[in-house]
């Protein structure tokens, strides 16, 4: 008996340890570690843009899917996200069940994806692989569409807007807003 359970042990630890070599592959692979967006700035986004329930709104690396989710009960929007990291995707995954939600997420690694239906963008990712994502959007997206950067902009694009998320702090995280 205890070594059965001896067993067990040793199963769920080397599952365990497998898991997080993953993630942290994963991880130096795609350079961004899954941080949400706080929902105060969900709602300063919801506030800047129209989002109409015709519209089809993408996050690249959505995470948790928290952004996505409000943004579908807000607005009856279609949402889609891309998530490569396991732990993310699970947790959207935990999310989309939790909340009822007909949000979807891909587990795929977004570059690897046709953004062409969306006609909203979301992102909050990295400066180091900003220019790579603006080059797919331009590649990709309609004329028309919407892309909004969460602290990392899009430096060979010009915004519409930027927004402050603590507008008495000049040093406050930016929302950048672009249209195309
Ligand atoms: C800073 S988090 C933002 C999560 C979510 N968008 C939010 O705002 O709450 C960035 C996420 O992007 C994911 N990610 C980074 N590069 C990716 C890629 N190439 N394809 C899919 N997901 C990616 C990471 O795993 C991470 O979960």
């Amino acid at each position: 008996m205890s070594l059965l359970f001896a067993l067990i042990v040793l199963f769920l630890t080397i599952l365990f340890a497998i898991l997080v070599i993953y993630i942290l592959i994963v991880l130096l692979k795609t350079k961004v570690p899954f941080v949400r967006t706080p929902e105060r700035v969900i709602n300063q986004v919801l506030q800047e843009i129209t989002i109409k329930p015709t519209d089809t709104v993408y996050d690249l690396g959505c995470g948790n899917a928290r952004f996505l989710i409000t943004v579908e009960k807000k607005t009856g929007a279609r949402t889609i996200g891309y998530e490569i990291s396991p732990w993310a995707y699970f947790l959207s995954q935990v999310n989309i069940r939790l909340r009822k939600a007909k949000t979807i997420v891909h587990y795929k690694n977004f570059y690897k994806a046709d953004l062409s239906p969306a006609n909203v963008v979301f992102c909050f990712l990295i400066n180091s692989v900003m220019p790579k994502v603006g080059k797919q959007l331009e590649r990709q997206l309609q004329p028309g569409s919407t892309v909004i950067c969460f602290g990392f902009a899009i430096k060979a694009w010009q915004p519409a807007k930027i927004i402050l998320t603590k507008p008495d702090n000049p040093r406050s995280s930016k929302i950048y807003i672009y249209q195309r």
